[in-house]
């Protein structure tokens, strides 16, 4: 039997290439700068049996049209909202992502923009740069203090509990979180408590967004929500930028209606340089790079091999999203 055709749609630590080599498959690789086009991608999918994709792939309803052929789809994050997992499912092809390999990381960037935004941290360091430090300043740029406030995280996950995890070991700030349904690990070694989404959002001193874009969540932090929180709150985001209105926010930073703002991810991706966010004190924006350690990356490509590998060998795929259609499916 030929051997089966994987295609990498970027690089991406080496460890997928060689674990997928070493089960006999064989490996086609993007060696482009950026993404391919999805006519590009299209066009490569088609000769092969199986994707290692990214979230910058346009894996649609197009694309399974085209590509119904493929055995799996192995995406190379824990977000998988670039693809259209009902379209893929309709192909009978498994879609699998890669959770808890990078919930320390994502957790770091979100706890790590908490304190930037509460200590004004990047507007503090481009005063520096633009030659305005001449002295110390008793009541200029003050921040806040997180000690003992009240952390209110919207998706309840791994992510989420890394973070309350943080927060209540370095600041023994009280829990409170919303989630589909009640996470009771979260409560027990967290004290965590379960909340409406309407005191979630009216109780938080920081608000920090963990789940995934969907139909439910696309827009859902917008100007109504914003203007029911605390005027003295944070709003973090590290998990999908189509989660709040970017407008909305901004707007309500000016306002007062918030009283800062700190993004891992932004509506729009890229982020364009001339963004009103990024001149405000009290805000703190970075270029979506939750995943962004060497320990998540490798991991990443471990699990994304680990999936298809899995596929080949057991007809089985241990991180799939759609497992309905592994059932009475023949690898
Ligand atoms: C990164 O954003 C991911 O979803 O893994």
């Amino acid at each position: 039997m030929p051997s089966k055709k994987v295609l990498i749609t970027r690089l991406i630590p080496n460890i997928a290439k060689t674990m997928l080599t070493n089960a006999g498959l064989e490996v086609m690789e993007w060696q482009g700068d950026g993404p391919m086009t999805q006519p590009e991608l299209i066009e490569r999918a088609k000769q092969v049996n199986a994707l290692l994709s990214l979230g910058a792939d346009k894996l649609d309803k197009h694309f399974f049209n085209q590509c119904s052929h493929l055995d799996i789809i192995g995406q190379f994050a824990v977000g998988y909202d670039n693809i259209d997992v009902e379209a893929a499912t309709s192909a009978g092809i498994p879609v699998s992502n890669t959770p808890d390999v990078l919930s320390e990381a994502t957790a770091d960037v979100a706890f790590g923009l908490m304190i930037a935004v509460s200590r004004k941290m990047f507007f503090n360091h481009k005063t520096i740069i633009r030659g305005e430090w001449k002295q110390f300043e008793p009541l200029k740029n003050l921040g806040f203090q997180l000690s003992g406030k009240t952390l209110g995280i919207f998706g309840m996950g791994r992510i989420g509990m890394m973070l309350a995890k943080r927060c209540q070991g370095a600041f023994d700030m009280k829990v409170i979180y919303h989630n589909r349904s009640h996470n009771t690990e979260a409560e027990r070694l967290y004290g965590a408590t379960y909340v409406s989404f309407d005191e979630l959002i009216r109780e938080s001193d920081v608000l920090s967004i963990h789940c995934f874009l969907s139909d439910e969540t696309r827009g859902l932090f917008n100007r109504e929500v914003f203007s029911k929180m605390k005027p003295s709150s944070i709003f973090i985001n590290t998990s999908r930028g189509g989660v709040h209105n970017e407008t909305d926010l901004i707007e309500a930073l000016n306002q007062g209606l918030i009283w800062g703002a700190g993004l891992d991810v932004t509506n729009p991706e890229p982020m364009k340089p001339y963004n009103p966010l990024l001149e405000m004190p009290n805000v703190a924006v970075l270029p979506h790079i939750g995943s962004a350690t060497v320990e998540a990356r490798n991991g990443m490509a471990r699990i994304a091999a680990r999936n298809i590998i899995s596929f080949y060998q057991h007809g089985e795929v241990p991180n799939c999203i759609n497992r309905q259609v592994l059932k009475g499916r023949k690898s």
